[in-house]
């Protein structure tokens, strides 16, 4: 199985929807975490992002940060009662703000919360849980005092990005701690981090043999056609994987077009795609500077045009 990771701001409704129209491969997603909060009606707005009639595109379990297991348990009801058989607990966000708060990768070094959080959320549960997490906020050991706690609890899986907080996306991943973590826990496990080709996939599953659940981020949305890369063991054409792309990069700018107004935000957010998108382009950081230069949607869809002309 293939998950796509949350990935903020990236792969939001509109992206997963479009997805499955021009790759495949990938079996599910997370979407990016919402907050809970006290406030939580059932027509929140961010409800209505999860209406299934909104979500036809690659299957996806919402994601969920709190520390407050009253609000949490509120929130993932509400997601229960629209569709959602299935929510996820951030516990992997490393942003200085959330860590502050005790949220996300904040939790990492304090079992007690955790164990707080988990005796007071499940009994009030509709859903099943599952948990994506780092080994630690700074030690990455930090995570071994967490698994038997875990194990108490019948959480459908554990997700786990083998880095600490500290070093928010960089650095080695922990393949020893998550080796570790694989050996004493009772639920099933996804391996997340850093694969970005079939022969890194490859070189994990060798040595975590009992792993058959890969979730991947940065390496999708660079190459959104590893999945299938990866699953049938088979690499389209450069040219072709050029013409698709192209045709789904148009349809994302459509799509973002009906809701971004100003020609302004419509490029900014098409540049923060870029971000990731085309990794397997040659010239790729040429072409991002001359993407980065335009700051007006017309400017923006001529610059890309002659782009993708010159790349086929
Ligand atoms: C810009 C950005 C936003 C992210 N947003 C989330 C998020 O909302 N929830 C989450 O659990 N992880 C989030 N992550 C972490 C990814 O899901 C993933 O764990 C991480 O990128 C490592 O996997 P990868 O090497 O395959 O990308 C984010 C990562 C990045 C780079």
């Amino acid at each position: 199985m293939i998950y796509l990771a949350p990935l903020q701001g990236m792969t939001d409704r509109i992206y997963r929807n479009l997805f499955p129209a021009y790759f495949k491969g990938v079996d599910l997603a997370i979407a990016p975490f919402i907050s809970s909060s006290k406030k939580m009606k059932p027509t929140n707005n961010l409800l209505r992002e999860f209406y299934p009639d909104r979500n036809t595109g690659i299957p996806s379990i919402p994601q969920i940060m709190s520390s407050a297991p009253v609000d949490f348990a509120k929130l993932a009801n509400a997601l229960y009662d629209i569709g959602y058989g299935t929510v996820n607990w951030n516990l992997g966000c490393p942003f200085p703000m959330v860590v502050k708060k005790g949220r996300g990768a904040g939790l990492l070094c304090c079992p007690d919360s955790v164990e707080y959080f988990l005796e007071k959320a499940m009994p009030a549960l509709k859903p099943k849980l599952s948990i994506k997490l780092r080994i630690g906020l700074k030690y990455p050991d930090e995570v071994l005092q967490l698994i038997p706690i875990f194990n108490r609890y019948p959480i459908a899986e554990l997700i786990i990005h083998p880095r600490t907080a500290l070093q928010m996306y960089e650095g080695e991943v922990d393949l020893d701690i998550f080796e570790q973590c694989l050996n004493l826990s009772q639920h099933g496990v996804v391996y997340n981090g850093d694969i970005d080709s079939s022969g890194k996939l490859e070189m994990l599953s060798k040595r975590f043999g009992s792993i058959n659940r890969w979730m991947i981020g940065r390496g999708l949305l660079g190459n959104p056609f590893l999945a299938e890369e990866i699953k049938f063991r088979a690499e389209k054409p450069y040219d072709e994987k050029i013409r698709i792309l192209r045709v789904f990069h148009d349809q994302l700018f459509a799509e973002y077009s009906t809701i971004l107004s100003g020609p302004a935000h419509i490029t900014n957010k098409m540049k923060e795609v870029w971000t990731y998108m085309g990794s397997f382009i040659e010239n790729r950081e040429k072409i991002r500077k001359r993407i980065n230069k335009t700051h007006h949607r017309d400017q923006y869809v001529d610059v890309v045009n002659k782009i993708f002309d010159e790349l086929v």
